[in-house]
């Protein structure tokens, strides 16, 4: 299957030479209400587009005659080692994108050096997963109403070796996502959230006109309850580092940081929750101020190039998240689409490091960003 993919990405034109190829690419093999579901937004889509329009309007300021003969990329997360400062973010449902879905996405990231946070939505089980990941796994958690399902989804993960809790917390509903209404989105038969028994997750398979399975599927499981507490509830089931994603406040940034959360994502779920919301390379410069360096700060959220990670690292991110063109990537070519598209973003950022004048991780600061 995998080879069949690059035979016939090679039949259609030269290999990719950027991110944004694999976006075409992928759309053509992809069904349109998958692709939809996967490349839109809530609303208006306001705040989709903003992820993008935040990166372009940041300038760098480039310093020369500086010796780059040799740049450093790699570093620790949480306790977890990669290649570079980039993880793929958690998304629901790969075997949308490819048969084996996660198993094809952990080996492409693995190859890459670039750990992956593996959805409380995958397509196959978290074992499964694990069992084929060459590289670090973290695991992305959705906090039901029924506590004990939580409880043991993060239970196996500990299990299976993942090591890191990544808890999601801008979800308590799903957005209004008009696309999927539209297209009335369900899982189609051969996907499903693997890691639940088919009875706990029937719902995401409903397809009805103006309808979202996927939003239906939340309304029912969800805790909407959810406060500050959850924070020790997971600490009381899980000893795994834990990171708090869909962060976009100062206030909310520095209560996660006074709990002693071990990092926070500044993420605005790629413009899928609330629309009109900040977008997250705007948010992030007022929640490093506000964690003042007592936990870590990553992003997501529009990031498709290597000068976009350096921007990222220089408003003070430690890391960021990929999420859409990973899934591009592994529709186009499986695998090795997800290897080449990540090894395009490592390229594009050790050549940004170079021309900026900034050869370590330790060189980038706020002094690379314009500021009229
Ligand atoms: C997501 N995202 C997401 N986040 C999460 O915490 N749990 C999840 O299961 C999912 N599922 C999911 C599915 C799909 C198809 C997409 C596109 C996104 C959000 C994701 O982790 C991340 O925040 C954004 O995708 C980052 O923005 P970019 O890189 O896609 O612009
Ligand atoms: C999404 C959910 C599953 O964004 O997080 O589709």
């Amino acid at each position: 299957m995998r080879t069949q993919a690059v035979e016939t990405q090679d039949e259609a034109g030269p290999r990719p030479l950027r991110v944004q190829d694999y976006e075409d690419l992928a759309r053509a093999r992809m069904d349109p209400s998958m692709w939809d579901y996967l490349q839109g937004g809530s609303d208006d889509e306001v705040t989709l587009r903003a992820n993008r329009e935040a990166f372009a309007r940041l300038a760098l300021r480039p310093r020369v005659l500086v010796d780059v003969s040799r740049c450093e990329l790699s570093t620790q997360v949480a306790g977890t080692s990669m290649a570079l400062p980039l993880l793929v973010a958690p998304m629901a449902y790969h075997r949308l994108a490819d048969p084996e879905g996660e198993v094809a996405t952990a080996r492409g990231a693995g190859a890459a050096g670039v750990p992956l946070v593996v959805s409380t939505f995958s397509s196959r089980t978290l074992e499964d997963v694990a069992a084929a990941a060459q590289g670090p796994l973290w695991l992305q958690v959705y906090c039901f109403r029924r506590r004990e399902v939580t409880a043991s989804l993060l239970r196996r993960a500990e299990a299976a070796g993942y090591r890191a809790l990544v808890l999601t917390v801008d979800a308590p509903r799903i957005g209004r996502r008009e696309r999927d209404l539209r297209n009335g989105f369900g899982l189609p038969p051969h996907v499903q959230a693997a890691n639940f028994a088919h009875e706990l997750t029937a719902t995401l398979s409903t397809r009805e006109q103006g309808h979202s399975g996927i939003a239906r599927h939340a309304q029912e499981a969800f805790d909407t309850t959810m406060s500050w507490e959850v924070v020790e509830w997971v600490r009381s089931v899980s000893r795994l580092p834990l990171l708090l994603k869909g962060v976009l406040t100062a206030e909310d940034a520095a209560r996660a940081a006074s709990l002693g959360v071990d990092g926070v994502i500044v993420s605005n779920h790629g413009g899928r929750q609330l629309d009109g919301a900040i977008s997250a390379l705007e948010a992030l410069p007022e929640v490093v101020r506000a964690v003042g360096g007592r936990c870590e700060v990553l992003m997501d959220g529009g990031v498709r190039r290597g000068t976009d990670v350096l921007k990222a690292l220089a408003l003070g991110a430690r890391a960021v998240l990929v999420g859409r063109p990973v899934f591009w990537g592994l529709a186009a070519a499986g695998e090795q689409g997800v290897h080449h598209l990540l090894s395009l973003l490592r390229e594009e950022l050790e050549l940004a490091m170079a021309l900026a004048g900034r050869p370590t991780l330790k060189d980038i600061d706020a002094s690379l960003v314009y500021r009229p």
